[in-house]
């Protein structure tokens, strides 16, 4: 029996209850496990493995004796814990982007830069949901033929920006389909059918935040050089679950669409799924629920030499937060880094 005590903070939001799900699924060696949120969910039930627990209110004195913390409740509430977590001992995987880019601070897709947690420092960053399921995808190419240039375009599901995003597709469909007026309060414009070229914030170079995230945590879970050109296009759609991705990338040395299909085929939580003529590539509705990062649309890009564009797809809040927050922890266990 092992004396590993656990806890996830945000439990009771949508990647917390997914990490609970995953945690359920997988046979994660703890002793206890701790649901904490903020005071909105404490003393709300919360069934685990056949049990009944209370969610807590995050406060210091809450990670007493934990040894890992799953942390999914925001950037500004990690920044707020992680020194009572690490002056207790306590390591926390961090989904929120609060530390990703700090130098001293491992952001790590498990499978693809395990070697990166040993430097880890009481923090491993979990990354962004649209970089995550790319990774998978571009770790194994990269081995094979170095990555030159990069071009993403992301078609991202609401359930990425939380409960109260994946509510207002809920309602401003009903509205929309009654042809009522709505006021969205998640989204700059309206969801339901339509197609938002805008996710987080926009920063000076006219990018989003969350197009620049795709930009510097791809160059550091793949150690790519600083001037690696990489641009990005994020796109909100209305889709519940599970985010798009159009790649395009140039290669250094050339490599066939057959070989990317060889490479891939062995490569770690990766699916392909490519048979155009018989309809056969991935969707997220398709993808939803499922643990792979699937990939489709293999071919020969046009415009770039040694270019290969592809099409992949991921349930966003497995691979993209709660399913590699998981991964970490176990690798955290495995490798002895608590
Ligand atoms: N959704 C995704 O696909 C995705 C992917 C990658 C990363 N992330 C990141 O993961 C985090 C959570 O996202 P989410 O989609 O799960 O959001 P969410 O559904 O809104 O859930 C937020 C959770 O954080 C808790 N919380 C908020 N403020 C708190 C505080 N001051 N103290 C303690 N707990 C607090 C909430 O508790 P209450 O119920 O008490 O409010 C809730 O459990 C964010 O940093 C997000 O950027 C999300």
């Amino acid at each position: 029996m092992t004396n590993l005590n656990i806890a996830i903070l945000g439990a009771s939001g949508v990647v917390g209850t997914e990490i609970k799900n995953i945690l359920e699924e997988k046979n994660v060696p703890f002793n206890e496990i701790k649901f904490l949120s903020s005071a909105r969910s404490a003393g709300k039930d919360i069934e685990f493995k056949g049990k009944t627990y209370k969610i807590e209110e995050a406060k210091p004195e809450a990670f007493d004796g934990i040894n890992i913390v799953l942390a999914s409740a925001g950037a500004s509430t990690s920044k707020e814990f992680v020194g009572e977590i690490t002056k207790r001992g306590g390591v926390i995987v961090d989904n929120s982007s609060a530390f990703r880019m700090e130098a001293d601070v491992p952001l790590v897709i498990a499978g693809v830069n395990d070697d990166d947690l040993k430097k880890h420092k009481g923090i491993v960053a979990n990354p962004n949901c649209s970089t995550s399921q790319l990774m998978l995808v571009l770790k194994p190419l990269h081995d094979y033929a170095k990555i030159k240039r990069l071009v993403v375009s992301t078609y991202q599901a609401v359930s990425g920006a939380g409960k109260a995003a994946i509510d207002e597709l809920t309602d401003n469909t009903a509205a929309a389909m009654k042809d009522e007026k709505f006021e969205n309060k998640v989204f700059s414009k309206n969801i339901a059918f339509n197609a938002i070229p805008q996710i987080d914030v926009f920063v000076e170079n006219g990018y989003t935040k969350e197009e620049m995230k795709v930009v510097k945590e791809t160059k550091k879970i793949l150690h790519l050089d600083a001037d690696t050109p990489i641009s990005c296009t994020a796109v909100r759609i209305p889709v519940y679950v599970g985010h798009s991705e159009a790649v395009d990338i140039e290669f250094e040395k050339e490599i066939s669409p057959e070989k990317a299909r060889e490479i891939l085929s062995n490569a770690y939580g990766v699916e392909i799924v490519d048979n155009p003529e018989n309809k056969e590539f991935p969707t997220p509705a398709e993808c939803a629920g499922k643990d792979p990062v699937y990939v489709g649309r293999i071919r020969k890009n046009l415009a770039f030499d040694n270019g290969l564009s592809m099409w992949v797809v991921a349930d966003n809040l497995r691979i993209g937060a709660a399913l590699n927050t998981v991964r970490l922890a176990e690798k955290i266990i495995e490798m002895r880094l608590y």
